[in-house]
């Protein structure tokens, strides 16, 4: 069997987006190397949602690049991305992930089994007949998790996974992505939630209007950031 192929690192070399004459990012240079979650954070609209597009391959820069493992290619074999506001299937529950297996190239006869793992990985094994669109708003966020996970990605990219949840199911998905870092997935993972950063980041990108102002080890960011930006961020203080 052909070995698969890796995306990491994943290296933007002066990467930039525009729309018309906006630059929604600019100057963008970063590795994102295998380990510990990559966590980006940042204002609302400074481009974290762009990066991962980039990221992920569902977006080209308008100028310079972004190489997986050293290659340009659209292919996005091993990536896989929860959307910030993800959208469930007008199925079961198990049928979302069941079209996922599909999506992903699984076999039927081999579906059923790993719709049983994917869902006990997350949590959701007794809410398997249940329509997704019914779950709440944690419960969506674990089934969209699952749903990725079903194309056993090398790297996951996650935008603002708990954005509206309450403290338990952020609990819930801070745990499940612990474990799926822990099984070896690079995790690249967008939040505004600074608490969250120091619990899950082994390495922080602070972007602000488009720039990647800083990017540090959590701990050297949070105890000695190098930029105002992010002395102010880091102090709660808003960044405008
Ligand atoms: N296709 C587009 N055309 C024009 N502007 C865009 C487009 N996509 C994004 N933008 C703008 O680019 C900026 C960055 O957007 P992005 O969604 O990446 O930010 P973000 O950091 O994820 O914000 P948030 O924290 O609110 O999710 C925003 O001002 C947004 O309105
Ligand atoms: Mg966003």
């Amino acid at each position: 069997m052909r070995a698969p192929v890796s995306n990491l690192p994943i290296v933007f070399e002066n990467a930039a987006v525009h729309a018309g004459a906006v630059a929604i990012l600019d100057q963008i240079s970063l590795r994102i190397a295998p380990g510990a979650p990559t966590v980006l954070i940042g204002p609302n609209g400074s481009g974290k949602t762009t990066l991962i597009r980039l990221g992920m391959g569902l977006l080209t820069p308008t100028s310079g690049q972004v190489t997986w493992s050293g290659r340009i290619e659209a292919s996005s074999e091993r990536r896989a991305m929860v959307f910030q506001r993800p959208i469930m299937l007008r199925r079961r529950v198990s049928g979302n992930i069941a079209y996922a297996l599909a999506a992903a190239g699984i076999e039927r006869r081999k579906r059923s089994e790993r719709v049983t793992n994917l869902l006990r990985r997350v949590g959701l094994e007794n809410l398997t007949d249940r329509p997704a669109r019914r779950l709440s708003g944690g419960e969506q966020q674990r089934l969209a998790l699952a749903r990725a996970l079903a194309r056993d990605p090398e790297i996951l990219f996650l935008d603002e996974p708990t954005a509206s949840l309450d403290p338990a199911s952020t609990k819930a998905v801070e745990d499940i992505v612990r474990l799926v870092a822990a099984s070896g997935v690079k995790i690249v993972m967008a939040t505004h939630d600074l608490g969250q950063a120091r619990r899950l980041a082994g390495d922080v990108v602070f972007l602000v209007r488009g720039r990647v102002v800083e990017h540090a080890p959590t701990a050297r960011f949070f105890t000695s950031p190098t930029t105002p930006e992010a002395a102010t961020f880091v102090r709660g203080d808003l960044v405008i």
